[in-house]
């Protein structure tokens, strides 16, 4: 009784927003939108960053992107910094990205190197790709110094369809677990075999829920996304079942739609190992927390989403082909980026008037439409991890209320 009367009192302690408010978040009759603190709050933002990103698997990109031994990048990792390094066995390994002498970074965030060893920029300190240390100017064999004792601290990492994941907590479930069955969803459209043919940054006023649930619905295409409607009819596609830490569904496209292109036109073949149907259809998924993955006939696009501020958030959008397509001279991704970079700007101008709104003192909860399906399951999945101090599965068809 007491250990339970300990949880009880560590759940309530742990919950970053006022319990009454959320529980209007986890029905399933007559769900509401998150209070506002979870949009505005910084303490909120740091919350998360440890619960529902350090304490998670947050995606930090593609393992393309490190190709060769010794290639190395430093990649923000929730509250964290990581450095990622391609190992002389080709196998890829995460540390922090903290210098064993006195925790100079080994490199700056964003920045890209390679070569056999890793030098802090502030001392000279020298690791091999495995993360032991090699050399230490200055330390000789003075008085009971072992280079032994300071190798890189390592961090857990999962390669995943071409994607990378970090756990930086080293507590998170593990991978296959927090994936569940989306392998079985995406698996048809070969993401792990695909290269990036485009890449788009974009920095957005908006908290990084506020993206999510915009990219989950579709009832406001109607309103702000002429050319979507014109491929891809807005009520069309339904919620597919999710075991995992992940939500989604599909799309339908236009009968004289090949993809979303501005035309519908696409310029590059249909992905292979499509199944029956699978070529009429676009899907939205979300792998929690932060990484959107939207598979097309054609090509899969991507958004990886890095909370900067409670109403900041860096968005990197790619998109993904075949290796043939894009070594295909003449081949020319811009029939997609185009198409996204319009669909992407009308967006983030509404996720933005959204963050303005939720900032004001006149906001209040208000109800999800049937057509918010999905986001109402985010929702639920943000809320419940609110409560339980972690990241929660997705809710089932029938959500389930909180007592
Ligand atoms: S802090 Fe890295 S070598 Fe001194
Ligand atoms: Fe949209």
């Amino acid at each position: 009784m007491k250990s339970a009367m300990d949880r009880l009192e560590r759940i309530v302690l742990m919950t970053p927003v006022n319990r009454e408010l959320l529980a209007r978040s986890l029905i399933s009759e007559g769900q509401m939108n998150l209070p506002a603190a979870a949009y505005v709050d910084a303490s909120v933002l740091r919350w998360e960053m440890e619960h529902f990103f350090d304490g998670s698997w947050v995606c930090v990109g593609r393992s393309e992107d490190l190709r060769n031994a010794g290639d190395r990048r430093a990649v923000r990792l929730g509250h964290e910094r990581a450095l990622l390094v391609r190992d002389e066995s080709g196998k890829l390994r995460a540390f922090y990205n903290v210098c064993r002498h006195r925790g100079h970074e080994l490199m700056a965030v964003g920045e890209t190197a390679s070569g056999r060893f890793v030098r802090c920029p502030y001392h000279a300190w020298a690791y091999g790709l495995d993360g032991e240390l090699r050399g230490a100017p200055g330390f000789g064999k003075s008085d009971g110094f072992d280079k032994a004792d300071y190798p890189l601290v390592p961090v857990r990492i999962a390669e995943w369809q071409g994607w990378v994941f970090a756990n930086s907590s080293g507590e998170a479930v593990p991978f296959e677990e927090h994936v569940g069955n989306l392998g079985d969803m995406i698996g048809n459209h070969g993401a792990g075999e695909l290269v990036t043919a485009a890449r788009q940054d974009y920095e957005v006023e908006a908290n990084w829920k506020i993206l999510v649930e915009n990219y989950h619905e579709c009832y406001h295409c109607p309103s702000i996304h002429p050319e979507l409607c014109k491929v891809s009819p807005p009520k069309s596609g339904e919620d597919h079942e999710s075991r995992g830490a992940w939500v989604g569904g599909s799309m339908e496209l236009e009968d004289h739609a090949e993809t979303m292109s501005l035309t519908g036109e696409s310029f590059a073949p249909r992905l292979p190992h499509l199944a029956a149907g699978q070529e009429r259809e676009v899907y939205y998924y979300q792998i929690f927390p932060n990484l959107l993955i939207s598979p097309h006939p054609d090509y899969v696009m991507t958004h990886r989403l890095t909370p900067v501020a409670p109403d900041r958030t860096h968005v990197e959008c790619e998109w993904l082909f075949s290796r043939e397509t894009v070594e295909t001279e003449g081949f020319d991704p811009s029939y997609a980026t185009e198409f996204w970079h319009i669909t992407n700007g009308q967006d983030w101008r509404a996720c933005e008037s959204v963050q303005r709104g939720v900032s004001s003192r006149g906001y209040r909860q208000g109800p999800l439409s049937p057509e918010e399906s999905t986001v109402g399951k985010f929702v639920a999945m943000v809320a419940r991890g609110y409560l339980e101090g972690r990241v929660a599965q997705a809710p089932g068809r029938t959500s389930e209320t909180v007592q």
